[in-house]
């Protein structure tokens, strides 16, 4: 760990005060260098001029109308047949689970981009639309896509090569549909778990999160040969680094949106703590070439992050020389001032959003844009700029010369290649909490094996958010393996394997008639799979029916093996005695057999955590950063960075 103790027990103060007023603190004039080893390459000073001389001739044949629309992102269930063409339409989405009504194929989800292309390029600029969609593990609005462990595997993993040939393999996939803009990474430094997003991010600490999220979104963007790029193209899939900035570092309890509690709340930190902590994965993402960056719902300070001048302006644009656009989050500039419309509008747009995912109702947004640049609210100076740094990436992904992408891209959808990338994601994203009487790796000859739990056979289970829908889909829609599957093809031949979702063996017997008892018994704990606040938590702890599965696996075999599936760390403490070892798989997407891979040794433990491991509810919000300094029963139960491996005994965890 590079921060210095003292550093951390400053920031540990700084955290603790942050219910409090902050101390007036010296802001650092330079910012933290976030080492990048990578950049993305970017185009060559003449392209570059030349573009430039492009969008300014662009820009000055535009109407205001032309412009406003390109500011406009309308997701693709509202938006009228014609009405790209008739409003100038810049760009649309698609939200979670938005897929083509026809098929979910990626042929159709092709023609379907494609038609909506089509529009844009009836209109009078043929001004090419930019499509985005959410592919945070994966393309996983598209059915049966290769489906990669969630950020918070990869975190454990933390292997930054593995992330950038994830971000590669997953926009691979994406143009196999025609679209060319992930809403990823997220890079929220996470200081909370009981935040429902947590899955999303890769951890707690700001340099293993600007490491991976940087190297995700150079797999996403960089260009290689066989890509056949345009003249002036310099980016492969625009990436969108977000929830700019501090999502992850809300208060419990400040939301205001339905029911959450942590999404969408209020950050009180210092600017101190934003900066050293929270700002570095941004940094690194501009130098790596980020032409994108999403706005947080979330407030600093009790001002909605779309509403901050100083933060978008000021340090994203003027300080780090961000010069791609900002786009708002799902109809959050509404959210500044929730009963006027107009001024939330002229606020976010003159505070530094470019581009407005309204998502639904387009018109109104574009009328109101036109008054309050009639009216002066709005300068037409500032739609210039706006319009500006959305033609820039426009030209940078090539879509004026290629508004579509080669077809190509269709056979690397569940290539083997991504199949076995994603199968060595799962594998590092293991973490091995505890293993006692080395009861893992299991012998392949071993003669029983029970398997408990729903998440043991149930890909949507394993995939978590994300993934089909927004909330994420239970069930087997998906092609991929289980853990179960796994383990199925992983044990010998002669290796009898039994499987119940509620844990009951009782209709087995033994030779002699007796109730047949396992060798070994694998109980799969997993959470139901949320997204964003929905998945908002106070209680991470396991429910009665989690902790019988457990008791009644240790009936009946002799070793008790727990797999925990989940966005977060849960609290074990209580549990822990009741199984010879635990393994944290958190989310592992589509090939759940990566889990088998390890458990019977064919490849290590490797994974760390990349989150503190909370020992109880009431230490929560726990992190490296305000829990440096605790020791005893006060620390975590599993600190960030730790994981065993095989051979090395696991620790005795003291009783509290
Ligand atoms: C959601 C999320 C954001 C996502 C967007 C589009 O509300 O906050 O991460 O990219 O809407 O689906």
């Amino acid at each position: 760990m590079k921060h210095s103790l003292s550093f951390l027990l400053l920031i540990s103060l700084l955290f603790s005060a942050c219910g409090a007023p902050p101390p007036a603190t010296v802001i650092p004039t330079k910012l933290p260098v976030v080492a990048t080893e990578t950049s993305v390459p970017v185009m060559d000073t003449e392209t570059s001029q030349s573009v430039e001389k492009q969008i300014e001739e662009l820009l000055a044949r535009m109407t205001l109308e032309e412009k406003i629309g390109q500011m406009t992102q309308v997701e693709k269930n509202s938006i009228k047949p014609g009405d790209i063409t008739k409003y100038y339409i810049g760009s649309i989405l698609s939200g979670g689970g938005g897929y083509p009504t026809a098929e979910n194929t990626a042929q159709a989800w092709y023609a379907m981009v494609e038609g909506f292309q089509k529009e844009a390029l009836a209109t009078r600029l043929q001004i090419p639309i930019l499509y985005g969609v959410d592919a945070v593990h994966g393309h996983g609005n598209l059915r049966n896509a290769t489906i990669f462990p969630h950020n918070i595997g990869l975190g454990a993993a933390n292997n930054p090569e593995l992330v950038e040939k994830i971000g590669r393999a997953t926009a691979e996939e994406m143009l196999a549909t025609g679209i060319p803009w992930n809403f990823a990474p997220v890079v929220a430094v996470v200081q909370d778990v009981r935040w429902g997003r947590t899955y999303e991010g890769y951890g707690e600490e700001t340099e293993l999160v600007s490491s991976l999220g940087t190297a995700y979104l150079k797999g996403l963007q960089s260009l290689t040969a066989e890509d056949n790029p345009v003249p002036g193209q310099s980016i492969f899939v625009l990436g969108t680094p977000k929830h700019f900035i501090g999502d992850g570092a809300t208060i419990w309890g400040s939301s205001r949106t339905e029911n959450y509690q942590l999404d969408q709340g209020n950050m009180q930190v210092p600017e101190e703590f934003l900066r050293q902590i929270l700002l570095p994965p941004y940094q690194s993402a501009v130098e790596s070439g980020a032409m994108n960056i999403m706005a947080s719902f979330s407030s600093w300070k009790g001002t909605k992050m779309h509403a901050q001048q100083y933060l978008l302006n000021e340090v994203l644009k003027d300080e780090f020389g961000f010069n791609g656009f900002i786009v708002s989050d799902w109809q959050a500039m509404d959210q500044i001032y929730p009963d006027d419309y107009y001024a939330s509008i002229v606020t976010s747009v003159n505070a530094g959003v470019d581009m407005n995912m309204v998502p639904y109702d387009y018109v109104t947004f574009i009328e109101t844009m036109k008054s309050a640049v009639n009216n002066g609210d709005i300068p037409e100076s500032r739609v210039d700029e706006a319009v500006r740094r959305i033609l820039r990436v426009k030209f940078a992904l090539g879509l004026f010369e290629r508004p579509m992408p080669d077809t190509k891209y269709q056979g690397t959808i569940r290539s083997r290649e991504h199949l076995e990338l994603a199968r060595q994601a799962v594998r590092e994203s293991l973490v091995l909490l505890k293993n006692e009487n080395d009861a893992l790796p299991l012998s392949k000859d071993m003669p029983v094996i029970f398997v408990a739990g729903v998440g043991a056979h149930e890909i949507g289970v394993q995939s978590g958010g994300w993934t089909l829908e927004w909330q994420g889909k239970v069930g087997n829609d998906n092609e991929g393996t289980t853990i179960l599957s796994g383990i199925r093809s992983a044990a010998g031949s002669d290796t009898r394997v039994e499987y119940s979702r509620e844990g009951d063996f009782s209709e087995f017997k033994d030779s002699t008639g007796n109730p047949l008892i396992a060798d070994a018994g694998f109980v799969v704990i997993a959470e139901k799979p949320y997204a964003e606040g929905v998945g908002d938590q106070a209680d991470l702890s396991l429910s009665q029916a989690e902790t019988k599965l457990i008791t009644a696996m240790r009936e009946q075999s002799q070793t008790v093996i727990v797999i925990l599936l989940s966005g977060r760390p849960r609290v074990i403490t209580e549990q822990l005695p009741l199984a010879e070892a635990w393994v944290a798989a958190w989310l592992p997407g589509t090939e759940g057999a990566g889990i088998a891979d390890v458990l019977f040794g064919d490849f290590p433990f490797t994974g760390k955590l990349s989150f503190s491991w909370p020992r109880s509810n009431e230490q929560l919000p726990i992190n490296i950063y305000n829990a440096s300094d605790k020791t005893g029963c006060e620390a975590p139960l599993f600190p960030f960075g730790y994981g065993l491996e095989y051979g090395h005994p696991s620790p005795e965890i003291e009783p509290c």
